[in-house]
């Protein structure tokens, strides 16, 4: 089977979009210290890129997740391969992924984090596809909004790879 990405979202907007963001939390989170929690893998370039445009002071931790399932589709049951090497107790944490599809993973590991005392909790996805929404989530700070298509680059990976894309693509698979 052969496959072919085009572009979705450009660097140059990806880019642009991130500095915004950073701004806005810079902005709503101004005399505090954020806790920046990374979902890997997918969520580690944008991670990096945001971190660096937030100028309030930033902590970082990476946690990594498994929902058993398919190469496109998550089954919706979560394990835990990596925790987070801090506590969470009084921290202002935002939660750093690269995109909200069924949400099954995401409300899962909010309800964990929460349980272990920080002082708040908000998420942010680099992509949200909300028409594929199963479970409800709330999101405070999105990229962009995305149709229903399997997309790879800044992280996303099909089968491991297209991870290192610097822009958004779409992958075509020619079945053949
Ligand atoms: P959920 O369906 O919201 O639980 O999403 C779980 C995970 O599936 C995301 O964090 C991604 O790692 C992966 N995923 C969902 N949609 C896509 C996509 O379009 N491309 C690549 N990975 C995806
Ligand atoms: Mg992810």
């Amino acid at each position: 089977m052969a496959e072919k990405v085009h572009v979705l979202i450009s660097e140059e907007d990806v880019d642009k979009r991130i500095q915004e963001i950073g701004d806005q939390i810079s902005k709503d989170y101004a005399g505090k210290q954020v806790h920046l929690v990374c979902v890997l893998k997918g969520g580690v370039f944008f991670l990096c890129e945001l971190a660096k445009r937030i100028t309030v002071p930033v902590s970082l931790d990476f946690m990594s997740v498994s929902s058993y399932g398919s190469e496109t589709k998550s089954s919706g049951v979560v394990r835990i391969v990596k925790d987070l090497d801090e506590p969470l107790k009084d921290k202002e944490v935002i939660v750093v992924e690269d995109i909200v599809d069924s949400g099954r993973t995401l409300s899962y590991l909010l309800e964990m984090l929460k349980d272990r005392g920080p002082k708040s909790v908000k998420l942010c996805t680099l992509l949200d596809k909300p028409e594929r929404r199963v479970v409800d989530v709330n999101v405070d700070y999105t990229g962009f909004t995305i149709p229903d298509e399997f997309v790879v680059g800044y992280g996303l990976d099909y089968a491991q790879k297209y991870r290192n894309l610097p822009y958004i693509g779409v992958v075509e698979l020619d079945e053949e």
